[in-house]
């Protein structure tokens, strides 16, 4: 049989607690009620939540007091407030608080089990990756590498068939994905770990240093050459040399390292003898390299030399069950340099990190959680704390599908602070997407013509 989830209701009217367990049970909830908020708290020390719905006014201790003792006792639980309408106080203390959501009295059934719905959703992600971050505790693991979804499964099942072996490996992905850390845990979890791992970033080398800097130079083969050097290929010897953004090497480069890759030895610069190099190759990039072929811009037969086995990164976005997980890491690593306590992140931050796009994958979602926590002075990121940019993707979700509902967008936007950047980017993208037709604009929009002429002078948008 389906467990089905548990709901806590706490609302001091009996009333409204017959007609919640009669409706909550009809959507298929499993209901208990409290009548006050220190019931509902003994409640909650003696039975598991899934959610708790609580109104705020209520006598003896109200429900934003009662939130912040709940938010001690459990930091994950998610919670709906009901407030009064029209008090939109309430509602944003609520959600500073850690609210997920809240709802207004007289109540709207159908949005309630929208709400409740998602916050479900959310919950069971959660659990499931607690459950796996407990289980999972393998290699990759070790070598700092999160993500335990089905996508990046794959990557480590496919990567175990080579990893100890001197198969040569290409790993492609888009930027920010993760590649040089994958490529370090394939050295260090295979049989040259003890050897050499020598990392080249082919991009960062000028090209008139990078024959030497690869293959080293004799003394006083060229000007400047006071000492001899050991290129990077003689330094990896026996370990693992891995050639970061190939896409980005000369025609002429290309040329040496297929060869030296050919012969499995290297010649220094201004040298006249050749050295047996052993190395592993690894190499990286996020280019396109078959069109790179196809534009005459990378030589086809070290294309081959390199894809021996190749494997694909995962963009973050088609791997976002992973993020709650990466979340958790990040926070833990940015306290222990920061000297911050912050502790866990709300459901509805959570919610704005799952769904917004990361197009620069895991290094924007490590660098945009840096920033929003020195934005954040207590245990709980809320969105407040993240780039407006973070929290505005429903709305340019919106405007991509043409279909902008400006209702829906102030409604979508509440809890995002910096509530003027947002509409602001409603009305410009709203222009753009009608090539500045004023009347159509607002007609998308749905507001009237003067509002909207209201509004675009406030923002300075006539131009
Ligand atoms: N799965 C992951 N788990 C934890 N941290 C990750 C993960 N993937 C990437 N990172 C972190 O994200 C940042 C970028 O990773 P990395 O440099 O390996 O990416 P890349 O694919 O080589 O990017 P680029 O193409 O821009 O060079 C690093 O700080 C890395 O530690
Ligand atoms: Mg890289």
């Amino acid at each position: 049989m389906k467990v089905r989830p548990n709901i806590l209701v706490i609302d001091d009217e009996e009333e409204f607690l017959e007609c919640v367990r009669d409706i909550f049970g009809k959507w298929g909830y499993e209901i208990d009620t409290a009548i006050t908020g220190y019931e509902g708290l003994q409640r909650m020390s003696l039975y598991h939540y899934d959610l708790i719905l609580l109104d705020v006014i209520m006598p003896l201790i109200n429900g934003i007091e009662t939130l912040k003792r709940i938010r001690k006792t459990d930091r994950n639980v998610a919670v709906i407030v009901l407030t009064a309408d029209g008090r939109v106080d309430t509602a944003v203390q609520a959600m500073k608080s850690g609210a997920y959501d809240y709802v207004t009295k007289p109540v709207d059934w159908n949005k309630l089990k929208v709400i409740l719905k998602n916050a479900m959703t959310i919950r069971s992600l959660r659990k499931k990756v607690d459950r796996l971050q407990n289980q999972l505790r393998n290699k990759y693991e070790n070598a700092n590498i999160i993500g335990s979804g089905p996508k990046m499964r794959e990557v480590y099942q496919s990567l175990d068939r080579v990893i100890d072996s001197n198969v040569t490996v290409i790993i492609r992905g888009e930027s920010g994905t993760g590649k040089e850390l994958l490529a370090r845990a394939i050295h260090f979890n295979g049989h040259r770990k003890e050897m050499p791992f020598v990392a080249v970033n082919c991009a960062a080398i000028p090209e008139t240093l990078l024959e030497s800097e690869l293959f080293g130079h004799e003394k006083g083969s060229f000007t400047g050459a006071i000492f001899k050097r050991v290129g990077k290929f003689e330094q990896a010897h026996r370990g693992t040399i891995f050639l970061d953004e190939i896409g980005e090497m000369s025609k002429p480069t290309q040329a040496k390292i297929l060869r030296a890759l050919q012969e499995k030895r290297i010649e220094r610069v201004g040298g006249n003898t050749n050295i047996d190099v052993d190395v592993r190759v690894l190499s990286a990039t996020n280019k396109n390299l078959e069109d790179e072929i196809k534009k005459g811009n990378f030589r086809e037969d070290l294309y081959y030399r390199l894809s021996v086995y190749p494997v694909q990164l995962p963009p973050l976005r088609e791997r976002r069950e992973d993020i709650p997980q990466l979340v958790a890491f990040f926070l833990d690593k940015f306290n222990k340099r920061m000297r911050r306590k912050v502790k866990s992140v709300s459901d509805r931050a959570l919610e704005h990190l799952m769904n917004y796009n990361w197009p620069g994958n895991v290094r924007e979602l490590e660098n945009i959680l840096e920033r929003s926590m020195l934005n954040c002075a207590g245990e709980m990121l809320l969105p407040e704390h993240l780039p407006i940019i973070v929290s505005a993707y429903e709305i340019n979700s919106l405007a991509d599908n043409f279909h902008i509902d400006f209702q829906k967008a102030i409604a979508l936007a509440r809890n995002v602070p910096a509530w003027d950047d947002v509409e602001k980017e409603v009305c410009r993208l709203a222009l753009k997407l009608t090539n500045r037709n004023i009347s159509e604009a607002a007609v998308r929009l749905g507001i009237g013509r003067t509002t909207l002429y209201r509004k675009l002078k406030k923002y300075d948008l006539f131009i």
